[in-house]
């Protein structure tokens, strides 16, 4: 891309022509209002979120567009929850303006009566994957898979979902853990076969790996006295280390523990934890993410800005914090 370029004057004068260029997209907040917006460096796509809940024939959407990092992809995720459906669908486009209302993408075009995979769906908001109570789901959009996700940071979050959709990281598995967090995710292609009981850490194999685990600085959470060795489970065989700057903005925020290779590219970080300007390194054999030992970046996991947004997990953490309010939905 031309304008990551900008940063290099040497090359500039030789490879872009249009120095000042940057993209413009709609912004428009959930309320409806909506302004044209230029994005800000490294921010080389426009995106449109649509969150929409369908119950007892009713369907109500949330719709936001603005800019977001080049490393997005169109991604849809749908499950059961009470009576409800809810889709978290998002779409990016790489030209000026292309998220407009109306144009390229519309919501009400989402309601396809088209029938694909059937799938189990449950989520953690009614506990129906915990007390194994799933529904099944049909997928209308093509392409999709069906998936399981796991999201275990906080006490509200929505731990587990299984439903339709396809997400960066399918078919996976793909995921990170740590003493405190542990993200997963699968994906895969037939009837309904993201069944059975849901994947929980600790029923996960430990496999021949240990790694250092830890969150936070330098001096609070990742101090070398509070980072410590623990065993690696499942497909998570790469001890990785990743620092950036967290959502408040405080930088050298750093993260440690075992992770499957994808996570060693900087995507899954990003939207996982909100890390922003993040550099993520990977190493294997017992404990080389120590806090002392220098690992060096690879698998494109070198020092590379990327721009505050508001991932698919972000998202649907808010919408799930949001029921507790009834403020979106009632
Ligand atoms: C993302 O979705 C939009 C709208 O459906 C489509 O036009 C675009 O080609 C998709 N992009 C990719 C990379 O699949
Ligand atoms: C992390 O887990 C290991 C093993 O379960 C435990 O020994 C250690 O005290 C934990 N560390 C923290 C900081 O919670
Ligand atoms: C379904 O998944 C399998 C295994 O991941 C893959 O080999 C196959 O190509 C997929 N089929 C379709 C239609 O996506
Ligand atoms: C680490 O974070 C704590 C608060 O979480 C802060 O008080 C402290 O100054 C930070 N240390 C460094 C080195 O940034
Ligand atoms: C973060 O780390 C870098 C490199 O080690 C250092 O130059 C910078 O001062 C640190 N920032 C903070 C706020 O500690």
């Amino acid at each position: 891309m031309c304008r990551s370029l900008l940063l290099l004057p040497l090359l500039l004068a030789h490879t872009c022509v249009p120095v000042s260029w940057s993209l413009r997209c709609m912004h428009c907040e959930t309320t409806g209002h909506c302004r044209e917006d230029e994005c800000a460096l490294g921010q080389d796509l426009c995106r449109t979120t649509i969150v929409s809940t369908w119950e007892a024939g009713e369907n109500l959407n949330v719709v936001q567009r603005g800019c977001a990092h080049p490393e997005k992809t169109n991604r849809t995720l749908s499950y059961r929850t009470g009576w409800k459906i809810i889709t978290l669908m998002e779409v990016v486009c790489g030209t000026d303006l292309c998220n407009r209302p109306q144009t390229r993408f519309d919501p009400t075009l989402f309601q396809s009566r088209s029938r694909y995979l059937e799938c189990v769906s449950c989520a953690s908001s009614d506990l129906s994957c915990e007390r194994s109570r799933s529904q099944t789901l049909q997928c209308r959009n093509p392409g999709e898979l069906c998936l399981e996700v796991v999201t275990h940071q906080g006490p509200e979050d929505e731990r587990h979902i299984r439903g339709c959709g396809y997400l960066p990281g399918c078919p996976g598995p793909t995921g990170f853990h740590n003493n405190q967090s542990f993200h997963f995710l699968q994906c895969c292609n037939t009837t309904k076969c993201n069944g059975g009981p849901v994947v929980e850490l600790q029923h996960l194999p430990p496999n021949d790996f240990q790694c250092y685990s830890c969150e936070g600085n330098s001096t609070h959470g990742c101090s070398a006295e509070e980072s410590s060795l623990i065993t690696c489970r499942g497909p998570m065989t790469q001890c990785l280390e990743a620092t950036g700057s967290d959502e408040l903005g405080a930088e050298n925020y750093t993260l440690r523990g075992c992770a499957t290779h994808s996570w060693c590219q900087g995507l899954h970080v990003a939207e996982g934890f909100g890390l922003t300007q993040h550099r993520v390194s990977c190493c294997s054999g017992k404990g080389c993410n120590h806090p002392t030992r220098d690992i060096q970046p690879r698998l494109g996991g070198s020092p590379r800005p990327t721009s505050t947004h508001l991932s698919l997990t972000i998202t649907l953490l808010l919408t799930a914090r949001l029921w507790g309010g009834t403020l979106l939905w009632t």
